[in-house]
């Protein structure tokens, strides 16, 4: 095996600049990783924003700890380094759902694939809301589809949190609704889909549909006034 490439510190490829994240390729022990740095906010107040940072990224080390533990797939934590700022994660190898998605829309969906990944989205949601994990940024960007064995593998848990209120699922369900409308509305219904699996997988499923219709005449209510 070649040691080099293989080395414990290997080099950090930057693939993706974010406001508040930068996000690398990079090697662990000789494996593939994902290498997340958070950084600081230059107009927050030092100390005040070194201690959120660190929360932050603890924060999401833990609740995509917890979300494994419910049995929903997301990359293995490799390690969490609180003096950089950083958590390194097993890198998944395959598209996200949102390029998936935006290829249906260009040359036609796949039913089959098209209703494997649908129930795939509701079943993983629903386990991790029972468990009292909301997402947070449920979009189809934060959804990666493992080549190979087809599993759907949910990352980004960066603004997750821990709560069991129906209105707090319901929310976090609107978000990806939304996202869905916007980005792939020439996929059909797919959210109709989404929550059919829902509902099979989350005990609770009742309390947030409830909650989820309020949600959404708010957010149309808003929509009127903006
Ligand atoms: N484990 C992984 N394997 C493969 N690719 C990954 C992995 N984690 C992240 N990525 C890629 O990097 C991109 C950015 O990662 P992520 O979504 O965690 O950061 P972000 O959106 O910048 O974070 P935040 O919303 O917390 O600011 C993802 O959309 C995905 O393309
Ligand atoms: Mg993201």
């Amino acid at each position: 095996m070649d040691t080099e490439a293989s080395g414990e510190n290997g080099s950090l490829v930057l693939i993706k600049q974010g406001a508040e994240a930068r996000v690398f390729e990079s090697t662990f022990a000789g494996r593939k990783s994902i290498v997340k740095e958070r950084f600081s906010k230059k107009y927050r107040h030092p100390t005040l924003d070194s201690k959120l940072t660190l929360k932050r990224l603890n924060a999401e080390a833990r609740c995509m700890t917890k979300a494994r533990r419910l049995g929903v797939s997301t990359p293995v934590l490799y390690a969490v380094d609180p003096v950089t700022h950083t958590l390194t994660f097993e890198y998944i190898e395959g598209p996200a759902i949102k390029d998936i998605f935006l290829e249906f829309g260009s040359k036609g969906v796949v039913d089959e694939k098209m209703d494997d990944i649908a129930l795939q989205i509701g079943d993983t949601i629903g386990k991790l809301h029972d468990g009292g994990v909301i997402h947070g940024d449920l979009t189809t960007s934060n959804m990666l589809w493992r080549s190979g064995s087809n599993q759907l593998v949910l990352i980004d848990f960066g603004l997750s949190f821990v709560s069991t209120l129906p209105e707090d699922k319901a929310v976090d369900l609107y978000v990806l609704e939304r996202a869905l409308l916007s980005m792939h509305s020439s996929c059909g219904n797919v959210m109709d889909k989404i929550l059919a699996a829902y509902r099979k997988s989350s005990k609770q499923w009742s309390a947030t549909f409830n909650k989820l219709g309020q949600v959404r005449l708010r957010g149309r209510k808003r929509t009127m006034i903006g």
